[in-house]
């Protein structure tokens, strides 16, 4: 269920019956030559979606831009400073609570969001905001992490991960007819120092990618990872959707 294909009158409706609301964020940002920029929120917003539709449950219109200092150094990224991810999240959440929702679950896509996300909560519930906020990372997944492990061993990296790729090339193959299909054999495994600014993540990461095999993304992987992304989620949701507010 989609909230942008609703109309008020619908969502009075379903406020009658549940109070939670999903809300895919990602982030508009480089991932190396072989993935796409919109990686972080095209596959937050597939896995959101999914798990709307199986569970019965609103989706919101995705959040594409999130925190991307770091890649600034790569053009078409697009950043949001922690500050604006703040107060943009503040502002979404207090729009849902305003109309009566309660639990309030950010699907995300993008490890850079997370600081800020749990600062904006935190801040609400400082100021005595009644509800349940959560972000949930779906690469964070433990069990999700066990599978990427199993496809891609030691391969799988920080960031322009061969799984979030995978995911998109399942999802839109036609966007990679235009992508390197070069396969190198080793990868750098660098350690260094975190954050960084853009100019200390192009030295350390000059393509782009952090640690990370992107060529070895398969459509294949992508269906059976988002999957498993999908059926862990339904999990958790069932569970913050029983807990009692206090
Ligand atoms: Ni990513």
């Amino acid at each position: 269920m989609l909230l942008e294909n609703l109309s008020y009158v619908e969502v009075e409706g379903y406020l009658s019956e549940k109070d939670v609301v999903l809300i895919p964020i990602g982030s508009t940002e480089q991932h190396s030559p072989y993935g796409l920029i919109g990686t972080d929120f095209i596959t937050a917003e597939a896995i959101a979606r999914e798990v709307g539709k199986r569970m019965d449950i609103l989706v919101a219109p995705t959040i594409t831009y999130g925190m991307s200092q770091h890649h600034m150094g790569f053009p078409g990224t697009v950043t949001l400073s922690p500050e604006t991810l703040i107060s943009l999240i503040k502002d979404v959440v207090n729009s849902f609570l305003e109309h009566g929702f309660r639990r309030i679950i950010f699907i995300n896509g993008h490890g850079g969001n997370i600081n800020a996300v749990n600062t904006a909560f935190e801040q609400l519930k400082y100021e005595n905001k009644k509800g349940i906020f959560q972000i949930i990372s779906w690469f964070l997944l433990p069990e999700v992490q066990e599978m990427e492990k199993m496809i891609f061993g030691d391969k799988n990296g920080y960031h322009a991960t061969p799984s979030e790729v995978s995911i998109t090339k399942y999802l839109r193959p036609e966007a990679f007819q235009t992508k390197p299909s070069s396969e190198r054999e080793e990868i750098e495994k660098i350690e260094t120092y975190w954050p960084l600014n853009k100019e200390e993540f192009k030295k350390v990461y000059p393509d782009g990618r952090m640690n990370s095999a992107p060529w070895l993304a398969k459509e294949k992987y992508g269906k059976l990872i988002m999957e498993e992304a999908v059926r862990i989620l339904e999990e958790k949701i069932k569970k913050i959707v029983k807990m009692e507010i206090l």
